[in-house]
């Protein structure tokens, strides 16, 4: 075993002999000495080789990515490089063995490479070499130690449940396995432990915790995967502030032991209905200052012929307010950010600048009295530009929301390295599908409703609200959860106000709810994200980049080339016939 790392080495170990094994990672011939990169897990080291080295031949002949051991002499170096961390040394090499060729690899181990995401994920294993994926890998390492550590010393317990469990409805689609034993009947994978964290709060464990895979067959995005991992919490004889204040206390721990930043505690805790009002999401992004104003009332006897009707037909008009930034924006730049807000479903944008002249889409339209009066409302200053859209609340919250983002993108006004964490909570306990035609669960259907909602369970579905939370980072909903429901009578309300039938409940989930009638304690707990917490962590924006395998968008492996088609032999063992035409 090696008994020594790179980057361990420094000005201490200067005249001394060390033993060091990875890499060629970059070969130079200068003036007769060869000078080699040396790259292991944990940095790179320079290596040189005189031309009176009884090795030099040898050394002449390797390649990169071939594998070597040196032992040498460690020395200072007359020119540091400081892009390196052991740029102040180099090591004098006396003995040289190669442990192993490579093949030419298809694109270059650096930092700076540029082939395409395809071919490095085909030779993931070449990608990992490089050293920013390295460091997301260690990064994450460091986080499931400081969360196993913090739990441990809170009394929390680490138990795995299983991962060929029932279909339960969650949410997304299931991934499910075939059966060999009973053919024609599946497993499906966890989408979450959800059901086994709650029947071992009903086992009696109070305090568990699981770094746990979860798969789920949903279309992907960039902080997405069909394969992904949750810190999964539970606890018992807990109300909502109890579990607040534990992960935010594991959070804030977290932050500081891997990246030296202080979070500080209690963080804000805004309700989901602020949340949307203010910046069109229930995950706002609060690292700049910007939130959308409710003018609607601004209009309420205009001659604007949109506004009039978003007004006669109880929409609403909402307004954002980008400072100082007026004139960076021309029609074309308009117009782009209009095609962009109708991605969302608005049917337009209106702007206003405001200068020493008021110009924009919609001034000849409106009076001056309602100019001044959006003036004073939004506290306009000179070179300010206010995006405007009416209509439907959904949709101009949501487009707003997302047009506040773009434009401090666009402008830069998000500091790098910087963090706004904060709670979501109080959101609602339904959501109208249109769809469906019918309330669904907005979580899933064991989230405790609050106080005030469960007399209102069955008479006013849009007026609930459960005691769920999420916690929001950057924008990012970086986890969530609830208190559950441990009443059986709410719980048989709750079901009713679902419209699930008696038979629906015992064959989606009815040995749970037989369960939970065993002197079930209350109990609440949450998930958080932990490659969602590593991408922040590592500030990186592609999930990708923190999981060692990842899928493609389309949930797939390139390295191995899965999912492949089986053998006829294995489909006739499980029961199973592919349909002809499924691909058509
Ligand atoms: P939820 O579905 O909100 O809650 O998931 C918890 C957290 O997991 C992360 N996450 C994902 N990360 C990557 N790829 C995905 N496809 C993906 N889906 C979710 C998010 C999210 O906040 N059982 C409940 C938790 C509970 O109530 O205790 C649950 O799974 O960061």
């Amino acid at each position: 075993m090696k008994k020594i790392f790179n980057n361990e080495i420094n000005e201490k170990y200067i005249n001394n002999t060390v033993e060091l094994s990875g890499w060629v990672n970059r070969i130079r011939n200068l003036g007769g000495l060869i000078f080699i990169d040396l790259r292991d897990r944990t940095g790179i080291i320079q290596l040189v080789v005189n031309p009176e080295s009884e090795f030099y031949e040898v050394a002449s002949n390797l390649k990169n990515e071939y594998v070597i051991t040196v032992s040498g002499k460690v020395v200072e170096r007359i020119t540091a490089n400081e892009k390196i961390d052991t740029g102040k040394i180099e090591v004098i090499v006396e003995k040289l063995v190669v442990l192993n060729t490579s093949k030419e690899v298809p694109f270059l181990i650096s930092d700076d490479v540029n082939a395409l995401e395809e071919t490095r994920l085909k030779y993931r294993y070449l990608d990992l070499r490089r050293n920013c994926l390295s460091n997301n890998i260690v990064l994450r390492h460091k986080i499931t130690m400081s969360i196993r550590n913090y739990l441990d010393k809170l009394n929390f317990l680490e138990i795995e449940t299983p991962m060929l469990c029932r279909s339960t409805p969650e949410g997304a689609r299931d991934y499910l396995v075939p059966s060999r034993v009973f053919n024609g009947n599946f497993f499906a994978l966890p989408q979450s432990p959800q059901i086994y964290k709650q029947l071992l709060m009903v086992g009696g464990y109070e305090r568990y915790f699981q770094i746990a895979k979860c798969f789920r067959d949903e279309d992907l995005r960039a902080d997405r995967q069909p394969e992904f991992t949750q810190v999964d919490i539970e606890m018992s004889f807990v109300d909502e502030n109890d579990v607040l204040t534990l992960t935010e206390g594991l959070i804030a721990n977290l932050f500081k032991e891997v990246r030296g930043i202080d979070i500080k505690l209690p963080l804000l805790r805004m309700k989901y209905d602020d949340a949307i009002n203010m910046y069109g999401s229930d995950k706002p992004d609060l690292r700049f200052d910007m939130h959308i104003n409710d003018i609607t009332k601004l209009f309420n006897n205009t001659n604007c012929e949109f506004l009039k009707n978003t007004i006669d037909n109880n929409g609403i008009i909402n307004a954002i307010v980008l400072r100082d930034l007026a004139s960076k924006y021309s029609r074309k730049e308009i117009d782009k950010l209009t095609d962009y807000v109708k991605k969302y479903k608005a049917s337009g944008l209106a702007y206003i600048k405001f200068d020493e002249e008021v110009s924009g889409s919609i001034v000849k339209s409106l009076s001056e009295d309602e100019i001044s009066s959006i003036r004073n409302e939004l506290a306009v200053n000179n070179n300010d530009i206010v995006f405007i859209i009416s209509g439907d609340k959904k949709i101009v919250k949501t487009a707003l929301g997302a047009l506040r983002c773009k434009v401090a993108r666009d402008n830069d006004l998000i500091k790098k390295g910087d963090y706004k964490l904060l709670w979501v909570t109080d959101f609602p306990c339904f959501e109208w599908s249109d769809e469906e035609q019918r309330f669904m669960a907005c979580h899933h259907p064991f989230t405790s409703p609050n106080k005030e909602s469960v007399d209102k369970l069955l008479t006013d579905k849009e007026n609930c609200y459960s005691i769920a939370y999420d916690i929001v980072i950057n924008g990012y909903e970086a986890g969530g959860g609830s208190i559950r429901i441990h009443d059986e009578e709410v719980q048989k309300k709750m079901f009713e106000a679902l419209e699930l039938s008696q038979s629906d409940i015992e064959n989606k989930f009815g040995f749970f709810v037989e369960a939970l009638k065993y002197g079930t304690p209350p109990h609440g707990g949450l998930a958080l994200g932990l490659d969602r917490l590593t991408m922040l962590l590592a500030e990186t924006e592609n999930i990708k980049d923190v999981i060692a395998f990842p899928k493609t968008t389309s949930s797939s492996d390139l390295m191995s080339d899965a999912p492949n088609i089986v053998s006829e032999r294995q489909l006739e063992e499980l029961g199973i016939k592919i349909r002809e035409g499924k691909d058509e």
